[in-house]
């Protein structure tokens, strides 16, 4: 998968260096550049603001950068795409997009579909993920979405947010995505970034070393992930529960699936509201009854208690 990440703190994603995500663009799995967005500009003070029309706190990004930065992101995975952004010739932009120092991945593990797809129309276009406190949510259900696709594209806005008109111009080249972290607000959209590409990037085959720990956590099933414990099996006169040494695994499976419905009765009443009654197996109603659950109207429920 290629991932290009335009941000005017192109530090800010270093971290994408490190675990296992530093580890896997090291062996050319996922191909991550990061640029400046500041590279795009053609004044001398390298501007990417300016104050927004019809007043109000705070600056807005400018339009041009960002149609100048994307466009060199499409000419670099497909020089046919930039010819289609810019409604003819390809950008005549020469700003380098520039990848983080120690960024050796920056030319392996491409496979673009766009430029082996044939006639445009044919070609898939780039998806372009807006960060935003505007968007919709973020959540394991996207992160899947986006681990099938060959290229993401993602636009870290700061300030008041980017020139609407630049958002337009994209939905042309790219399909865009406006995708917030959660409702509260970030000073920019480099943290939900990193928050997205390790989600979607722990999916890609060959990310994860054990690949079923994958199918074993919070929200690959609708439901938070189990009570996990370690050595020494009591600690602080703290003793773990018995069942875990039972060595029954029937049993440890059983326990582990009623725990992840009462946490996630606690915790996400609303993920709980959400689950599937008609997926619940028959063991599954039998210990979820025996426990205190209910389906009332096809929802699962459980009192307070
Ligand atoms: N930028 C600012 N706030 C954000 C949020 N909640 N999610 C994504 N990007 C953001």
């Amino acid at each position: 998968m290629r991932i290009d990440v335009v941000s005017i703190f192109p530090e800010y994603l270093a971290a994408l260096d490190l675990s296992l995500i530093g580890k896997a663009r090291q062996d050319g799995v996922l191909d991550v550049r990061v640029h400046d967005l500041r590279s795009f500009t053609t004044d001398r003070h390298r501007t990417v603001d300016d104050t927004p029309y019809g007043g109000g706190a705070g600056m807005v990004m400018k339009a041009e950068p960002w149609a100048l930065a994307l466009e060199a992101v499409l000419a670099d995975a497909s020089p046919a795409g930039a010819a289609d952004a810019a409604g003819g010739a390809p950008a005549a932009h020469d700003g380098t997009a520039d990848a983080l120092p120690g960024d050796g991945s920056a030319t392996v593990g491409s496979t673009d579909s766009a430029s082996s797809a044939g006639t445009p129309s044919a070609r898939r276009r780039p998806t372009l993920v807006v960060p935003s406190p505007a968007g919709a949510v973020f959540d394991q259900a996207m992160a899947y979405e986006f681990a099938e696709l060959d290229h993401l594209v993602f636009a870290c806005g700061r300030y008041e947010g980017i020139d609407e008109r630049a958002i337009d111009w994209a939905r042309g080249p790219f399909d865009v995505r406006p995708v917030s972290l959660g409702d509260y607000v970030l000073n920019g959209g480099e943290v939900a970034v990193l928050a997205m590409v390790e989600a979607v990037g722990r999916l890609i085959p060959g990310v994860v070393g054990n690949p079923e720990s994958l199918l074993e956590e919070s929200h690959a099933d609708g439901l938070l992930e189990y009570p996990v414990y370690t050595k020494p099996s009591s600690w602080r006169g703290r003793d773990i529960p018995e069942v875990l040494l039972s060595g029954n695994h029937a049993r440890i499976a059983q326990w582990r699936r009623l725990e992840q419905f009462h946490r996630t009765a606690d915790r996400r009443p609303d993920l709980l509201a959400a689950v599937d009654t008609a997926t619940l197996t028959k063991a599954d109603l039998t210990a979820l009854r025996a426990a205190g659950f209910d389906v009332v109207d096809g929802m699962l429920t459980r009192p307070p208690h």
